[in-house]
């Protein structure tokens, strides 16, 4: 990594929990060195482009803009894609596009960043909690079911694909189909994840991506919302430039309210060469993850569970253990930085208590809470890093 992060985290990221700064150059680190829990890596082509369009001068919304839509729309077998200013603000257009009213309910995860649930009360919506599946931390479509049979007031559902696995979206689809629900992906961990050979982005109505610093590829700030159905481009396309007519005349006709959540040409930028290098991250992490789910098999632990039709890509590698605050401070005694994703599930958040569903019993988010532990696994760890933390993880669980 060549630069330093300082931004404070929006999720859990490069300072969070028991995680480590990074701030110095990847090429050069030893085995003596912190292992950080994120590593974002900005390479010479991305200050080009950059300079590029301060060069250019057309810093805001722009042809950059609409490129990076188009090569990030294709890259996920998507028909449109509508760049925004963060996933937050691709959420809430979203959930504006499919025709969220005041007041409609949404199923969600409450074991997320607390943006999913977030960008449903930004858009009118109520969430509703529906509790995780225990092995892949994503929504659980029985809990699902069980809460369309008691209410007829949700109108889509929002699951998240939580540390780079997608959600079990065949199940969850065939439910909103007989629903006759809308589906938005939170897919903001998970850039390039697949479920039956498919990219995430096009099971539902549309999904929305994050591209902050900690995430498999970034721009910085920034967020995309793909989708193959037009309607939902346009009217997301247009909320996100304060309602907009989107026919062309380029005119100030606005038709509808909207925010200014666009994406600028700076971000863009960057996101065009990042993108052409996901491919290469999501391979590492996954090889990253590979020699830790056979280093660490017989160790106390649960390590990430991956059914057979989806494809991980590894925003995190979260391991399960009783002994997690344990396991984390001797990590942090060798410099090594880990995260806890996260720690207090949404439901029992204090901006949630006015929310009227969030009294819900979740047990299976609630004890994943106590349990996870998020170890680097990032796309620039050498393989001396893996050793450290391997050894480090080894150590804790033998000593005792
Ligand atoms: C699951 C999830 N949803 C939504 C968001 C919001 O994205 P952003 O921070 O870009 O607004 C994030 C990321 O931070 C996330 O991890």
């Amino acid at each position: 990594m060549t630069d330093t992060e300082t931004n404070p985290e929006t999720d859990g990221g490069i300072d969070a929990g028991t995680g480590t700064e990074s701030g110095y150059d990847g090429d050069s680190r030893g085995d003596t060195t912190p292992v950080p829990i994120a590593d974002p890596e900005l390479s010479a082509d991305a200050r080009e482009r950059v300079t590029a369009i301060l060069e250019d001068g057309r810093l805001a919304d722009g042809p950059e803009v609409r490129a990076f839509e188009e090569e990030f729309a294709t890259y996920c077998g998507a028909n449109e894609g509508v760049a925004t200013s963060n996933g937050t603000t691709a959420l809430h257009a979203a959930l504006e596009a499919v025709g969220l009213d005041d007041g409609d309910a949404v199923i969600t995860s409450p074991f997320s960043f607390v943006a999913s649930a977030n960008a449903i009360r930004l858009a009118g919506g109520t969430p509703v909690f529906a509790d995780i599946d225990p092995e892949t931390y994503t929504l659980d479509p029985a809990d699902v079911r069980r809460i369309l049979a008691d209410r007829d007031d949700v109108v889509g559902l929002l699951p998240v694909h939580l540390y780079g696995l997608p959600a079990d979206m065949p199940t969850l689809c065939a439910i909103a189909d007989e629903h006759d629900l809308f589906v938005v992906e939170d897919a903001c961990q998970a850039h390039g994840a697949k479920v039956d050979g498919q990219r995430v982005g096009t099971c539902g109505d549309a999904a929305c991506f994050s591209f902050y610093p900690t995430k498999n590829m970034t721009t910085g700030e920034g967020g995309m919302i793909v989708t193959d159905r037009d309607d939902v481009a346009d009217r997301a396309a247009s909320f996100v430039n304060h309602g907009r007519d989107v026919s062309g005349t380029g005119s100030y006709d606005h038709v509808c309210l909207g925010h200014n959540f666009r994406m600028t040409s700076i971000a863009a930028a960057i996101g065009r060469v990042q993108l052409e290098r996901l491919p290469k991250f999501n391979r590492t992490r996954r090889e990253n993850a590979a020699v830790y789910d056979e280093e660490l098999a017989d160790l106390p632990l649960e390590t990430p569970t991956v059914p057979t039709d989806r494809r991980h890509v590894y925003h995190q590698y979260t391991v399960r253990t009783d002994d997690r605050d344990a396991l984390a401070a001797t990590l942090a005694e060798r410099d090594i930085g880990t995260g806890i994703y996260y720690e207090t599930p949404i439901h029992r958040q204090p901006a949630y208590e006015t929310v009227s569903t969030a009294a819900a019993q979740l047990p299976a988010a609630e004890l994943a809470a106590d349990e996870v532990l998020s170890l680097p696994v990032h796309q620039e760890l050498s393989a001396g890093d893996r050793r450290t933390v391997v050894e480090a993880v080894r150590d804790h669980f033998t000593s005792q």
